[in-house]
């Protein structure tokens, strides 16, 4: 499978600096002021950095080599490893957010529940869930829309969703963001 920070195409969605978006959730208190975070196809860990210097504890993971080697170089005050959403390398309920800008939308429609299953098996009942999804990929427009989050996310409570254009380095992306929180198994949220 093609590495896309080793081709160069990660310049489509690469943003340097932290998304509006984390600085809001940051900024609205909806994020508290710190614990531990997991940021999900982390890229180059612009976001994960920020989190980390803003008081958390901050882990990155990705599937491309290249982006997590590049990320721990840049960002000495995050973990950063290879490892595949579908499959997490950590404990039950060790996590109290969790970032998405970007990868959700890449898993195969099929893998949509597994990635909401493990997301919610490491984040602790009432963990957050920040979520960007962007309705295209690679500019063609995918089934991303409203319903396809609701259904994945059915068992989750969806605090704000909404549509919104956010800025890259290079250009500007559609997308939903969408404030999820992690209910326990008997439904609490906290
Ligand atoms: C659109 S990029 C966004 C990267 C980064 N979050 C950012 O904002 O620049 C999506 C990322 O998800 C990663 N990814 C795709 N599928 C993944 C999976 N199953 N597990 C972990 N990461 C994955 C890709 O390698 C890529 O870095």
């Amino acid at each position: 499978m093609a590495d896309h920070y080793a081709d160069g195409t990660c310049r489509w969605w690469h943003l340097s600096r932290p998304s509006p978006e984390l600085i809001a959730a940051l900024g609205d208190g909806w994020l508290p002021r710190g614990g531990r975070a997991l940021d999900i196809g982390c890229g180059l860990g612009a976001e994960a950095g920020y989190l980390a210097s803003a008081g958390w504890q901050v882990t990155g993971i990705d599937l491309s080599g290249v982006a997590v080697a590049r990320a721990a170089a840049e960002h000495e005050n995050v973990a950063f490893l290879r490892a595949d959403v579908r499959q997490l390398p950590f404990r039950s309920h060790c996590f109290d957010a969790a970032l998405d800008r970007g990868c959700f939308h890449y898993l195969p429609a099929g893998d949509r529940q597994r990635y909401a299953g493990e997301l919610r098996r490491v984040l602790r009942p009432g963990g957050k869930l920040l979520l960007r999804a962007s309705l295209r990929a690679a500019g063609v427009r995918n089934d991303i829309d409203e319903e396809v989050i609701g259904h994945t996310f059915a068992a989750w409570r969806i605090e704000n969703m909404r549509r919104a254009a956010v800025p890259t380095d290079t250009r500007t992306l559609d997308v939903i963001i969408a404030r999820l929180s992690a209910r326990g198994r008997e439904g609490a949220t906290v």
